[in-house]
């Protein structure tokens, strides 16, 4: 008996500001998630769950198994805490344990201490049960974090390995990229459906259209990955059940109405190279373009972007020409809703209109503004009016 084959506690990470958004795809994903807590959320299922959570969600960050939780005041009682935990239900003989620390208002709080304490707490007892006088650690990879809050120590174990934002498409970087992550969380907060059209006027590599067809196609974002439970050991065989049911749930036929622009035909021809990658790039229009010649035919569409920002793209002058530009562009587009992230603190004022609304989101760390100027609302029955003209 492993302990992958009982119920399991699940641990999705989710960035500051987007919990809402993944608490929403664990609900429609069929789950009944608690409430966030320091950028988590846990929900309750069995080692299917798991995996359907790593190909499923398109705005976590990871998603982990909650082993234990104890009080850890002192060293000792971390590691007869560590200890007590049936190790050998999650590692075999030979698999290798790599140990990560994180304390918040606690008593112990030198991460490396901790890490080797708990380390040592694990091997310890690996070596007990499995009457062995040393560890090979020559098997796979069993990554255990030791997190402290409030001199409450939780143990738990990833599986997934490479952090969810890796979809497996993006295998060139261009200038600046947006995590795949944040670029579908932000999606999802905005307006858009696929019934909707979709630009990016600054899409770069192609990460906000490529992302916005997946979820046109519904393609699920992990398909074309693996994840580290599938090689635990102890645990059961199931991605080719979760990889089925994700096949059959793509919309080979969608319609969908996606467009990037980009100014730099390289960032383009990366765009192009991604679309391919992530089977999206019979609905994506990619072109090499100016922002400021974009426009569309279409109304009640919905821009997503991340425009140029910071002075490693951009010096200020040209940015807020580029801004009052942008503004400019958006004013011409029939009822469109613009959303784009920033970390420039006057964009609004440059942009030449105030958001209806503002949220704070973290782009790889910088702080950044996330703003949402909305147009009017389709009228009902608004597919007919919305789709492409002949
Ligand atoms: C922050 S990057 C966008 C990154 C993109 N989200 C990605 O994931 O790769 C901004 C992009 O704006 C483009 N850009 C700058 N000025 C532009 C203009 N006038 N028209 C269109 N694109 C422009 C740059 O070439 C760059 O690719």
């Amino acid at each position: 008996m492993s302990v992958f084959d009982g119920k399991l506690t699940i641990e999705v990470a989710a960035a500051s500001g987007i919990e809402a958004v993944v608490k929403r795809e664990l609900v429609a994903l069929g789950y009944a998630p608690g409430g966030a807590e320091f950028g988590r959320i846990r929900f309750e299922g069995n080692f299917v769950d798991v995996l359907r959570a790593n190909v499923f969600l398109r705005a976590a960050g990871r998603v982990r198994i909650v082993l234990s939780t104890f009080a850890a005041q002192t060293f000792d009682s971390l590691f007869d805490g560590v200890y007590a935990y049936n190790w050998h239900e999650v590692v075999p003989p030979k698999g290798r344990v790599v140990v990560n620390a994180k304390s918040r208002s606690s008593n112990l709080f030198a991460l490396s201490a901790i890490q080797s304490v708990a380390k040592k707490a694990i091997s310890k007892r690996l070596m007990d049960v499995y009457r062995l006088s040393s560890l090979e650690e020559s098997g796979e990879r069993y990554d255990i974090e030791v997190s402290l809050v409030n001199n409450v120590a939780t143990l738990t174990l990833d599986t997934s390995g490479e952090g969810l934002h890796k979809r497996g498409y993006r295998t060139y970087l261009g200038d600046a990229p947006i995590r795949e992550t944040l670029a579908s969380a932000m999606l999802q907060l905005s307006v858009w459906n696929p019934s909707r059209p979709f630009i990016d006027p600054f899409c770069g590599s192609g990460t906000i259209p490529i992302e916005a067809a997946m979820i046109g196609k519904n393609i699920a974002c992990g398909m074309g990955r693996s994840f580290s439970c599938e090689k635990f050991s102890f645990a059961p065989k199931v991605r080719q059940q979760v990889q089925q049911e994700a096949e059959q749930l793509v919309i080979r036929d969608a319609k969908l109405r996606v467009s990037g622009f980009d100014i730099d035909p390289n960032a383009v021809k990366l765009a192009l190279k991604h679309a391919r990658a992530a089977g999206v790039e019979d609905c994506v229009h990619l072109q090499v373009c100016d922002m400021r010649k974009v426009s569309s035919r279409f109304k009640y569409g919905v821009i997503v972007t991340n425009p140029p920002y910071g002075e490693r793209l951009m010096d200020s002058d040209s940015l807020k020409q580029l801004y009052g530009d942008f503004g400019k562009m958006v004013a011409k587009l029939d009822e469109w809703s613009v959303y784009a992230i920033t970390s420039f603190p006057a964009f609004e004022k440059y942009f030449g209109r105030r958001a209806d609304k503002v949220r704070k989101l973290y782009n790889s760390e910088i702080e950044c503004n996330f703003y949402a100027f909305l147009g009017a609302k389709p009228p009902k029955r608004s597919d007919d009016e919305d789709r492409p003209q002949s």
